[in-house]
C-alpha cells in the first residue's frame, strides 16, 4: 500500500506522550551548571555601574557575566541578524528586559538567587515606546526580504484611478504586538572541550545555529555542534539564533564548565523575538460593477532600535498578487521604538496583512451590495499579475466553492443584524487565505544496514509538525519497504545539511532529498545484485526491489544475501530548479467563520468553522490536519484574544505570562471542519506539496472580524475584538 497520504499516527508519538523524547534542558551532561538572565528594569539609557558584592557572595555563584568582563564576541557579516545590545557587548540599554548580566552557579536555584542581588545603577535615556507617536518618523527598511525584493512595488497608478472608482474604501487597520509562546521554553546547554562546541538547543535551525555561533566565536563551523532532535514548537520564535543560545557558550567558555540556560516564561517576552505592532492603510476602488480598479497598501510595522538589526513584517505581499487589480501600489515602513527586536512568527506579514486585506475586501463587497465570494470571483487573479507569470498551480475556486457548500453559505442573508437564534446574533464572515511556497536546499544521507533496515539521517528539525513521521512515508514508499523497518534521523548538525524549519519548506525542502536518496540507494542494491555471478545480463534498470527480493529476469536474489557483503550507503542533495523563474508559487484557502454575538453583553464566540485549503499533495492526512486545526485556532486567537501590553510609561510588557496573555482554550474553538483540496503541485517541488504549516492561519483574523460585523453591524478595524468594541 502505497504510504504516501496515510492519515498515520505520528511515529515519535509514544516517545512524546512518555516522556522519552528528550527536549534541550532535558539533556544530562555530566558537570553542568546553571546559568540565569539579568534584565534591564528601564527602556532606555546606560548602565553606569554593577554592585555585585552581595550576589558574588553567594552560594555556589561561579561567575558573574556583564558588560565588564563578558569579553568580546566577533560579529561577522555572515552572522544573520546579529544581535548586539543583549550580548552583553556594551551598556547601552535600547529596551526593557535587555540582558544585562548572566549568573552561573552550580545549582538552578543559587543561580535564580544571585540573579535576583545583581544590582545595577543606570542614567536614563528617552524612550520612544508609542509607534502611534512615531508614526510620522517611519523609515524604509533597509533589508526588506534579505534585500531580495524592494519594500516598494506599484503597477499601473493606484492613485490616479482611485479617483475614478465608483465605490471606494478607505480605512486603517491595526494588529497587536503577539507573542509565540511556544509550550518548550528556549533553553540551552553548551559544553566547550577545546575549541569546540556542542549545544544541545531548542530551535528550528541547526544549521543556522551552528554557522551563528561559530560566526561569534571566530571558530570554523566544524566545531560547533548544534544538537535538537524535538522541539516543543517555535512558531518562529526559534528560527534564528538568540542571544541565550551565545550566552549559554560564552558562560560555558568562561567557567570552563557545561553551562544550561533555559529562559523563564516571562523572560520569553523580550528575549526571541514577537509579531511586531502593524499599522496598515488600505485604499481599493472598484468599479460599479465591483471590477477592482485600484489598490493601495501602506504597511507599517514596530522595530527596536536599529542597532539590534532589522525586521520587517511584510503586510502587503498577498496584495500584490492576490487579485487581478491593474493598479495596486504597496510600501513597507518602519517605525523605531525602545522595544526587543521583532522576527517572524506563524505566517509572518500574511497573517497581518491578509487580516488587512480581507477585512477591506468584505468593505468593498458591502459598498457594492455584491456576495463577498462573489466579488472575489470578480476579481479572480488566473495568473500572478504582481510577477506576470502563471501560478505553479491555484485550486482557488474550487477551494471558495467546496468551503461554501460545507459552510452552507447560500443560506447567509447579506444584511448586518439579520440572523439570529432566538436572541443572540449570528454573523457568517468569510475570507481568502493565501501563503507563498519556497523550497531550499537540503541533504541526505541513507544506510541499508546488513539486517536489511534503513537508516535515513538529515540535519533537519521536526517542530511538532510530523517530519519524522512524514519523512518515512517518502522513504518507504520510494524503497517498497514497510515503515518499521526504516529509521529516519534528525537534529544534529553533524548530519547532511538541512534548511531552517520555518516559511513551510520543510517537506517542500526535506523530502525530494529523501526519495532522491532512496533512489539512489536502491540503484546501489542493484548494482551489487548486477555484479552477482550469473547475473551479467541484467540491465540495473530492469530489477525491482519486491518483499525483501532483488528480481531480475529468471533471477532472484534475497536483500540477506547481497547485504552479507557489508551495508550499502548513498547520499543524496537536491535543491531548487529554475520553477520560481517560470511559476508563482503559492498555497490558497478558503476561511469560513460563525460567530454569535450576545447582543447585551457584547460576547463573542466562534460557533462554526470551515477552512478549505489548496496544500497542493498532502503526505499524512493526519499531521496535516492538525496543522490545519493547529492554524486556525491560531487565527482565533489572534481575532479575539492575543494581545501584547506595553505599559508606555516604562516600555514594559506587562502581561508576560500565559495567564495574562490571553489564548484560545478548548472552551473558545468550535468543531473546526477542515477541507483539503485535491491538488498536486508537481511544477513547484517532485512532491509536488505547497507546506501548510503558516496557510491555515493566514485569513482566519479576517473571516471573524468580518462575521462580527455580520452579526452586529459594527465594523472593527483592529484586533482582538473585544467586549467594548462591539457595544
Ligand atoms: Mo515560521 S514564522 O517561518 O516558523
Amino acid at each position: 500500500m502505497a504510504m504516501i497520504g496515510q492519515p498515520l499516527d505520528r511515529i515519535d508519538g509514544r516517545a512524546k506522550v512518555t516522556g522519552a523524547a528528550k527536549y534541550a534542558a532535558e539533556f544530562r551532561v555530566p558537570n553542568a551548571v546553571h546559568a540565569v538572565l539579568v534584565q534591564s528594569t528601564i527602556a532606555a539609557g546606560s548602565i553606569t555601574g554593577f554592585d555585585l558584592k552581595e550576589a558574588s557572595d553567594m552560594p555556589g555563584v561561579l561567575a558573574i557575566i556583564t558588560p565588564n568582563n563578558a569579553g568580546k564576541l566577533t560579529h561577522p557579516e555572515n552572522v544573520p541578524q546579529a544581535v548586539a545590545g543583549p550580548l552583553l557587548q556594551n551598556k547601552d540599554i535600547l529596551f526593557n528586559g535587555q540582558h544585562v548580566a548572566l549568573v552561573v552557579a552550580e545549582t538552578l536555584e543559587q543561580a535564580q538567587s544571585a540573579a535576583s542581588a545583581v544590582r545595577l545603577t543606570y542614567t536614563r535615556g528617552e524612550a520612544a515606546t508609542s509607534m502611534d507617536a512615531m508614526l510620522g518618523q517611519a523609515y524604509p527598511p533597509k533589508h526588506f526580504r534579505n534585500g531580495a525584493r524592494p519594500p516598494d512595488t506599484s503597477r499601473g497608478n493606484a492613485d490616479e484611478s482611485f479617483a475614478t472608482g465608483a465605490v471606494k474604501m478607505d480605512a486603517t487597520y491595526v494588529t497587536p504586538i503577539e507573542h509565540h509562546n511556544p509550550m518548550e521554553p528556549h533553553a540551552t546547554i553548551a559544553a566547550w572541550d577545546g575549541d569546540r562546541v556542542t549545544v544541545w538547543t531548542a530551535t528550528q535551525g541547526i544549521s543556522g545555529v551552528q554557522s551563528t555561533l561559530a560566526g561569534q566565536f571566530g571558530i570554523d563551523k566544524a566545531n560547533v555542534r548544534a544538537i535538537c532532535p524535538y522541539v516543543g514548537a517555535g512558531f518562529g520564535s526559534k528560527g534564528n539564533t538568540w542571544p541565550p543560545a551565545t550566552l549559554a557558550a560564552l558562560a560555558a567558555r568562561t567557567v570552563r564548565r557545561p553551562v544550561k540556560l533555559v529562559l523563564s516564561r516571562s523572560q520569553m517576552y523580550t528575549s526571541n523575538g514577537y509579531r511586531p505592532r502593524t499599522v496598515q492603510k488600505l485604499k481599493i476602488a472598484a468599479a460599479a460593477d465591483g471590477a477592482l480598479l485600484s489598490m493601495r497598501h501602506d504597511g507599517f510595522s514596530s522595530m527596536s532600535r536599529p542597532s539590534l538589526g532589522e525586521f520587517a513584517e511584510p503586510v502587503a505581499l498577498a496584495t500584490e498578487m492576490l487579485y487581478a487589480c491593474p493598479n495596486v501600489a504597496v510600501t513597507h515602513r518602519l517605525v523605531a521604538l525602545n522595544a526587543a527586536l521583532p522576527t517572524y512568527m506563524r505566517a509572518p506579514g500574511e497573517a497581518s496583512g491578509v487580516y488587512a486585506l480581507e477585512s477591506a475586501m468584505d468593505e468593498m463587497a458591502v459598498a457594492l451590495k455584491m456576495d463577498p465570494i462573489a466579488f472575489r470571483l470578480k476579481n479572480y487573479a488566473e495568473t500572478d499579475p504582481h510577477e506576470n507569470k502563471p501560478f505553479a498551480s491555484k485550486a482557488l475556486r474550487a477551494c471558495y466553492e467546496q468551503g461554501a457548500r460545507a459552510f452552507g453559505w447560500e443560506k447567509r442573508s447579506a444584511e448586518p443584524r439579520s440572523m439570529r437564534d432566538g436572541n443572540i446574533l449570528i454573523g457568517w464572515g468569510f475570507a481568502t487565505s493565501t501563503y507563498p511556497t519556497n523550497r531550499m536546499p537540503s541533504a541526505v544521507k541513507i544506510r541499508m544496514e546488513k539486517d536489511a533496515r534503513v537508516v535515513l539521517q538529515c540535519g533537519t528539525q521536526d517542530i511538532g509538525t510530523g517530519t519524522y513521521t512524514v519523512m518515512t512515508q517518502v522513504a518507504a514508499d520510494t524503497l517498497g519497504i514497510p515503515m518499521h523497518h526504516i529509521r529516519f534521523e534528525l537534529g544534529d548538525s553533524n548530519m547532511p545539511p538541512g534548511p531552517v524549519s520555518g516559511g513551510s519548506m520543510t517537506v517542500a525542502s526535506v523530502s525530494p532529498s529523501v526519495q532522491a536518496a532512496c533512489r539512489a540507494l536502491l540503484d546501489k542494491i542493484k548494482d551489487r545484485a548486477v555484479a552477482q555471478p550469473g547475473w551479467g545480463g541484467q540491465s540495473r534498470d530492469g530489477l525491482q526491489l519486491r518483499d525483501g527480493q532483488v528480481v531480475g529476469i529468471g533471477q532472484q536474489i534475497s536483500l540477506a544475501t547481497l547485504l552479507e557483503h557489508g551495508p550499502i550507503e548513498a547520499e543524496a542533495k537536491t535543491q531548487p530548479g529554475d520553477e520560481k523563474k517560470e511559476f508563482s508559487m503559492h498555497a490558497f484557502g478558503a476561511q469560513f467563520a460563525e460567530v454569535r454575538v450576545d447582543p447585551d453583553l457584547g460576547e463573542i464566540r466562534v460557533s462554526r468553522y470551515v477552512g478549505a485549503f489548496d496544500g497542493g499533495n498532502i503526505l499524512n492526512a493526519k499531521t496535516a490536519r492538525s496543522q490545519l486545526i493547529g492554524g486556525i485556532t491560531y487565527g482565533i486567537g489572534m481575532a479575539l484574544h492575543e494581545e501584547t501590553l506595553v505599559d508606555q510609561e516604562t516600555g514594559r510588557i506587562v502581561n508576560t505570562n500565559v495567564a495574562e496573555y490571553l489564548m484560545p482554550v478548548n472552551a473558545d474553538v468550535p468543531d473546526i471542519q477542515t477541507i483539503i483540496v485535491p491538488n498536486d503541485d508537481k511544477n513547484s517541488n517532485p512532491l509536488g506539496v505547497k507546506g501548510i504549516g503558516e496557510l491555515p492561519m493566514v485569513g482566519v483574523a479576517a473571516a471573524i472580524a468580518n462575521a462580527v460585523y455580520h452579526a452586529t453591524g459594527v465594523r472593527v478595524r483592529k484586533v482582538p475584538i473585544r467586549i467594548e468594541d462591539v457595544l
